[in-house]
């Protein structure tokens, strides 16, 4: 839940350290620092730090932080420094108390992170690739790591269950925690896999095990806002682009699995209100789980799905990971082919989404039950193209009250929890779904005139669901009732539920790209 960018080569430091940290705040956003021979960190936002910054020198590693270990304070920001080691650091290190009491050292922070640089400085050798294979075989835990000698022009790395990748250009290399920190500069990159470590020096690289340079093929502009206010807003409108790319995949072999087969659908947030869409609209023998729940409910499972956008969500890996263990076959959905999950998976479905930067995830989420509706075969372009221009265009409602509820049946009840999460998730105004039969059985309790209520009423499940809203307009709530024609509703008020929450945290002058205290990767369990 960091973001890592380190740069060896003879471009200005400044301009790529900008663009880099920029590419990767997405990541973590509390504090952000680097290194260039220079301790620079603070922290705040990378704008604000960026401001204060007139040059840098070259090789540099710097790093943007979501706290996990000690509380956001410039001593807690990364990189930090330990005689002539620098590290920057993705992951937690389960060990580290145990490890910081072995050593005999002054601590600067309260992170996990600084044991590492202490242990490779005690440990420094001439082959320093030695000291660092080493120092990672005493870390318990996940890592991305990059790091820097004094004395010494190489920067070097190491990975474990968090990503990290190496950009390699004319000249020049790059090590990054996703690629878009350095497509403006160069196309090729190797993905590291668990257990590389090894280093880059300009144009050069060495990993300890065999790695292919791959040639990204994307488009990059898309990892750039253009005219609209937030990624987020252009990324809900981009949902209308993304339709025949995702109907494009052959989902043929995909299909008959899931004809002939029991499914264990595991998944997190928003990808898993994704399995439950696919539950309810398909007649598969599927179950969803979260992920992180997973390996207590697992039993024997011959197949999982999980799905992803980042395919680097640790819960969703470690689940994964344990089901293999079991003897489980592994199909994945997630937009990022060369991820961790992909590199774990028998089957990897390409969700063609195309890069999103904002922190709610909208059109992976649209394109997850697009998914779902072309494994059933229901593939009509334009007409879902036509549902996504009414949510885009259907006037919004005002919440106003303190208690928001999001209420639904049958499918209606997946849009619900979609539309609790969006909201809470960038207004910060506490928001809960129900399945709209379950009000009567406890949460009714909390209903009042000080509520407003998020219905919808597509077609499954609607008799009841009038008879349920009824109940809640009874105990003097503001009910808003979401209203689309039948055709593709889901796909209309998926759209509009994301469209009332960008809406409100605007209002409340949130700022929904980067919502506090997450991340767009969640890489920490
Ligand atoms: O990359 P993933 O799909 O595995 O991410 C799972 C969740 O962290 C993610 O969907 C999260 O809930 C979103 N921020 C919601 O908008």
């Amino acid at each position: 839940m960091c973001g890592i960018i380190g740069y060896s080569g003879d471009r200005e430091g400044l301009e790529v350290l900008k663009y880099g940290l920029k590419a990767v705040e997405y990541r973590g956003y509390d504090s952000v620092g680097y290194y260039d021979g220079t301790l620079v960190k603070d922290v705040g936002k990378v704008d604000d730090f960026l401001k204060k910054v007139e040059k840098v020198n070259v090789p540099f590693i710097a790093h943007t932080r979501w706290a996990t270990h000690g509380g956001v304070s410039p001593k807690n920001a990364h990189p930090h420094k330990v005689g002539k080691i620098t590290v920057v650091h993705n992951g937690t290190i389960e060990n580290y108390k145990e490890l910081k009491e072995q050593l005999n050292h002054n601590w600067n922070s309260e992170t996990d992170t600084e044991v590492i640089a202490a242990l490779l400085d005690k440990y420094n050798e001439e082959n320093f690739l030695e000291t660092i294979k080493k120092v990672i075989s005493m870390l318990k835990g996940t890592f991305a790591l990059a790091i820097i000698r004094d004395g010494d022009p190489k920067i070097y790395f190491a990975k474990k269950d968090t990503p990290l990748l190496l950009g390699i250009g004319e000249n020049e290399s790059f090590i990054a925690s996703d690629l878009i920190a350095f497509l403006p500069y160069t196309n090729k990159f190797i993905r590291l896999e668990d257990g590389d470590f090894g280093y880059v020096y300009k144009g050069t690289y060495w990993i300890n095990n065999k790695r292919e340079i791959k040639e990204f093929e994307g488009n990059v502009e898309a990892a750039f806002k253009g005219s609209y206010e937030t990624f987020m807003l252009k990324e809900i409108h981009e949902q209308l682009d993304i339709v025949p790319q995702v109907f494009s995949v052959d989902l043929s072999e995909i299909r008959d699995i899931f004809k002939n087969n029991r499914i264990d659908i595991i998944s997190a947030g928003t990808s898993y209100h994704a399995a439950w869409y696919l539950k309810y609209l398909t007649n598969y023998d599927v179950q969803p789980y979260v992920a992180s729940e997973y390996p207590y409910l697992m039993r024997d499972p011959e197949w999982i799905f999980a799905i992803s956008q980042s395919g680097e969500t640790i819960d969703t890996i470690k689940a994964v990971k344990k089901a293999k263990e079991k003897g489980a076959k592994v199909i994945s959905l997630t937009n990022y082919i060369s991820s961790t999950l992909a590199s774990l998976s028998d089957y990897v479905i390409p969700l063609n989404a195309g890069i999103e930067i904002g922190v709610a995830a909208t059109k992976t989420f649209m394109a997850q039950l697009l998914f779902a509706h072309n494994l059933i075969e229901d593939r009509n372009i334009d007409e879902i193209k036509e549902a996504i221009k009414r949510g885009l265009e259907a006037p919004l409602f005002d919440i106003k009250r303190e208690k928001v509820f999001f209420l639904g049946r049958a499918i209606n009840y997946v849009l619900a929890m979609e539309g609790a999460l969006k909201f809470k998730e960038i207004t910060y105004i506490p928001a809960e779904a129900f399945p709209a039969g379950e009000m009567k059985h406890g949460p009714l309790s909390l209903f009042d005139d000080n509520t407003d209520v998020v219905f919808f009423l597509g077609p499954q499940g609607r008799d009841l669901a009038k008879v349920n809203l009824e109940e809640v307009e009874a105990r003097g709530a503001h009910v808003h009732k979401v209203i689309f024609p039948d055709q593709y509703y889901t796909i209309s008020a998926t759209v509009f539920l994301q469209r009332l929450a960008h809406d409100h945290a605007l209002k409340l002058g949130r700022d929904p790209d980067k919502p506090r205290n997450l991340a767009k990767s969640v890489t920490v369990e």
